[in-house]
């Protein structure tokens, strides 16, 4: 069997994003073949096409999308032939028609959401989830409690937003335009600040009355996650999650000590999906919310599969707001 896959041969810039043809074979054990419905972008797709996290190449990229299940291996038992699906999943290659891919990861997709939501939802989702849920300062979060979370107008972000509010937290919002942070207030943020404008770590302070938050949710990395620290009450944690302006670099471990002994943490989606029974109850979790209307998932761009280099410059370039899909019309 044929399917369309966007690949690169060596590590770049967008251009490097080929539209090819390739074999999909049958599922080995623990594997299923699965027709794409709607595929996900992720900014993470961003740092294996650049290199920032390096694969073996040649490297067909994506790591979520939705579909139906044609096959299965060996050994899987919670998904047959003819099961709606979905999934965040390890190793790449989402980006196409039709793949092979481990089963562990997929999720059969509830009759109640559209491909096109389960393609956008699963890795900003489970992020938010494992976030929220289980990247806790010690004493946890409490409704009523303050938390920052940067970037709140992107895909993970809206969900974060969403998600937070339902869980009667405050979440303290920063997005890069006026209009940004807007639409993140939309979504349920509490306050939000455009960082490109004013001082977040001043405002912060202003806005939780001089004490700080819990817990500064990064994904921005190097130009704010000092600033983060600066946000923080005294116990508090930093949990660093992405490299959207560049990575953070190597750490004075001694800051932590001045700022008032607090904790940082580098999690991955990937450590809280090592098994199949956590990465399900992660997405029934998802799925609830989703389904009793909390979390709305938005899907604020949509490109065909070949205009892969232009989605992916418009994420570079944070010309996108909420999630953003490849369809394969
Ligand atoms: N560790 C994990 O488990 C995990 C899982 C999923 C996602 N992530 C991370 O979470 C972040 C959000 O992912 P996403 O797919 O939902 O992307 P996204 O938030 O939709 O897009 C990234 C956003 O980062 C902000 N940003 C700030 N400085 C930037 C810069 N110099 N260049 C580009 N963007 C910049 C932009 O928003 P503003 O214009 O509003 O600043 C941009 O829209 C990414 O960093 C991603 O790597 C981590």
């Amino acid at each position: 069997m044929k399917s369309r896959a966007i690949r690169i041969d060596r590590n770049g810039g967008p251009e490097e994003l080929k539209l090819v043809e390739v074999e999909v074979g049958e599922p080995g054990p623990g594997e299923i073949r699965i027709r794409h419905h709607a595929v996900g972008l992720n900014f993470i797709d961003t740092y294996q096409r650049s290199g920032l996290y390096p694969f073996a190449m040649p490297l067909q990229l994506g790591m979520e999308a939705a579909g139906v299940v044609e096959a299965v291996g060996e050994g899987v038992t919670h998904l047959k032939a003819g099961d709606r699906a979905a999934y965040a999943s390890q190793p790449p290659g989402a980006y196409c028609d039709l793949r092979v891919m481990p089963a562990r990861n997929v999720c059969k997709l509830p009759d109640a959401i559209s491909f096109e939501t389960g393609a956008a939802m699963m890795l900003k989702g489970l992020t938010a989830q494992y976030l929220l849920k289980k990247t806790l300062p010690a004493e946890g979060l409490q409704p009523g409690d303050h938390i920052l979370f940067h970037a709140a107008a992107g895909g993970v972000g809206l969900i974060a937003c969403q998600w937070a509010k339902a869980l009667g937290l405050k979440l303290i919002g920063t997005a890069g335009t006026d209009a940004k942070c807007q639409l993140a207030l939309d979504h349920g943020a509490a306050h939000c600040i455009n960082y490109t404008k004013d001082n977040f770590a001043q405002r912060v302070k202003e806005i939780t009355g001089g004490k700080g938050v819990k817990v500064a949710y990064d994904s921005v990395g190097k130009d704010t996650w000092e600033g983060s620290l600066d946000c923080l009450r005294p116990f508090g944690l930093l949990a660093v999650f992405g490299n959207g302006s560049g990575p953070v670099p190597p750490v004075n471990m001694g800051l932590l000590a001045s700022k008032g002994s607090l904790y940082m943490t580098r999690p991955t989606l990937f450590t809280h999906m090592a098994t199949r029974e956590s990465t399900q109850a992660m997405a029934d979790d998802l799925f609830a919310v989703v389904q009793n209307g909390a979390v709305k998932i938005p899907i604020d761009q949509r490109y065909a599969l070949a205009d892969v280099q232009q989605a992916h410059r418009d994420l570079e370039a944070r010309k996108t707001t909420g999630c953003t899909i490849l369809t394969l019309q």
